[in-house]
C-alpha cells in the first residue's frame, strides 16, 4: 500500500530529483512541480525510468500563487518538501531582489496554501551557509547562526524564521529544516545528476566539465588559508544519501515520531575534505589527470566548515554512508552520460 503523498516543489533540481526517486523507493507518492528555471523536463524522465513509476508533473511557479493553488485544489498530500529556491551565492549579491522575491515568495504561498488546505508537514531545504564562519568545528545544530554574508544566505536564515514562527502559531503545521553541508555527486544509474547552466559556480561540476574538456582549466580558489594544505575545507555530501535524509524526515513528521513540530538538523558528514584533496581524490578514483592551478583566494570563501551530524543520526536515524569514492565516481559517470563520453 502507498504511503502518504509528497509534493515536491522544485522535484526537477538536482536535490529535488534524487529525492522524488528515494521517497518513491520508500513507497511515498510523489508529485513533482517545477517551473524549470534551472532545470529539464529530462531529470522527471530520469526519475520515471529509475523507479518504474509514471510519477505526476506540474509545470508551475510557485511564487505565482493563482496557478499554485490548482496543484492544491488537484493532488492530495500531506507533505510539502521546498527546493524551488534559486541557490548562487555570487548571483545573488548582485541581484538581490531576485533571490528574495524567489525564496521567499515561494515559502510563503506555500505556508499559506497548507494552512488554506490543511496539509500539515513541510521539509525546508536549509544550508550549512547559516552557520558562517564557525568558531568552533564541527558546528552542531546549537552553534550559533552568523550574519548572513549574502542575501542568499539571508533567505535562508529569514525562510528558517518563517518556519519556525509559522509552526509556533498555527496549530496542525510541522516542519523540519535541514541545513545541508556541500551536495555533490549523482545517482549511481546515471539518469540524474547536477546540471548546472553556463560556467558552473561549485567545486564538482567545475571538475567534472574540466576532466570532460569543456572548460580548460580548473582554478583552485586558495592555497594561503589556515589549513593543513592551505585549500578550504568542507563537508561534501553524497546526493543520494541527503536525497535519503529527506525521506527520514518525512517519515519523522507522517509517523508522528516527534512531540517537537520544528526541528533543525544538519545533514553532512562529519568529515572535513580540503579542496587540493577532493581534486586528488577525484583523479585517483577516476584513474584521469585534472588540469588545474591554484589561483587567488574567492571573495567571501570561509575557511573550513563541517558538520557534526550526530543528531541527525541518533534522532532521525540517518547516516551518510556512501564513500567519497563512490561520490566521485557517480560524479564523473553522470558527466560523461551528459557529455556522451564513453
Ligand atoms: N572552489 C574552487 N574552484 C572552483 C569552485 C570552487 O577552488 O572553481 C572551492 C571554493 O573556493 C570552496 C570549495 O571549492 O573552497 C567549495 O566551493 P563550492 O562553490 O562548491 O561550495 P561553497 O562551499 O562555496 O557553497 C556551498 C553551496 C552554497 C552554500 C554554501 C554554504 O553551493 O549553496 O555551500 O557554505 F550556501
Amino acid at each position: 500500500m502507498k504511503k502518504s503523498t509528497v509534493l515536491v516543489c522544485g522535484g526537477a533540481g538536482y536535490i529535488g530529483s534524487h529525492t522524488s526517486v528515494e521517497l518513491v523507493n520508500a513507497g511515498y507518492g510523489v508529485v513533482i512541480a517545477d517551473n524549470f528555471s534551472n532545470s529539464e523536463m529530462a531529470a522527471v524522465e530520469g526519475v520515471r525510468r529509475i523507479t518504474g513509476v509514471d510519477v505526476p508533473f506540474v509545470e508551475v511557479d510557485c511564487c505565482d500563487r493563482e496557478a499554485f493553488r490548482k496543484v492544491f485544489e488537484q493532488y492530495e498530500f500531506d507533505s510539502v518538501i521546498h527546493f524551488a529556491a534559486s541557490k548562487a551565492v555570487g548571483e545573488s549579491v548582485q541581484k538581490p531582489m531576485l533571490y528574495y522575491r524567489n525564496n521567499l515568495t515561494s515559502l510563503m504561498n506555500i505556508i499559506d496554501l497548507m494552512r488554506e488546505f490543511g496539509r500539515r508537514n513541510i521539509v525546508f531545504s536549509s544550508s550549512c551557509t547559516v552557520y558562517g564562519e564557525p568558531d568552533k568545528q564541527p558546528v552542531t545544530e546549537q552553534t550559533p547562526r552568523k550574519p548572513a554574508t549574502s542575501p542568499y544566505g539571508n533567505t535562508k536564515q529569514i525562510s528558517e524564521d518563517m518556519l519556525r514562527d509559522s509552526v509556533a502559531a498555527y496549530d496542525g503545521l510541522k516542519s523540519i529544516a535541514l541545513r545541508y553541508f556541500n551536495p555533490i555527486g549523482a545517482h549511481p544509474s546515471a539518469l540524474i545528476g547536477e546540471l548546472p547552466r553556463g560556467v558552473p559556480q561549485n567545486l564538482v561540476p567545475y571538475i567534472t566539465q574540466t576532466a570532460a574538456g569543456i572548460r580548460e582549466c580548473l582554478s583552485v580558489f586558495g592555497d594561503d588559508y589556515p589549513t593543513p594544505d592551505g585549500s578550504c575545507i568542507r563537508d561534501y555530501i553524497d546526493v543520494v544519501d541527503l536525497a535519503k535524509a529527506h525521506v527520514a524526515a518525512i517519515s519523522r513528521m507522517v509517523e508522528n515520531k516527534s512531540e517537537e513540530r520544528y526541528e533543525i538538523f544538519n545533514i553532512g558528514t562529519g568529515r572535513g575534505v580540503s579542496v587540493l584533496e577532493l581534486v586528488h581524490k577525484f583523479e585517483e578514483v577516476n584513474h584521469l589527470k585534472l588540469n588545474y592551478k591554484i589561483a587567488p583566494r574567492r571573495a567571501g570563501d570561509i575557511v573550513a566548515i563541517w558538520a557534526d551530524p550526530s543528531r541527525a543520526n541518533q534522532v532521525l536515524g540517518w547516516k551518510a554512508e556512501r564513500s567519497l569514492d563512490e561520490t566521485l565516481a557517480a560524479a564523473w559517470a553522470w558527466e560523461k552520460h551528459v557529455r556522451g563520453i564513453k
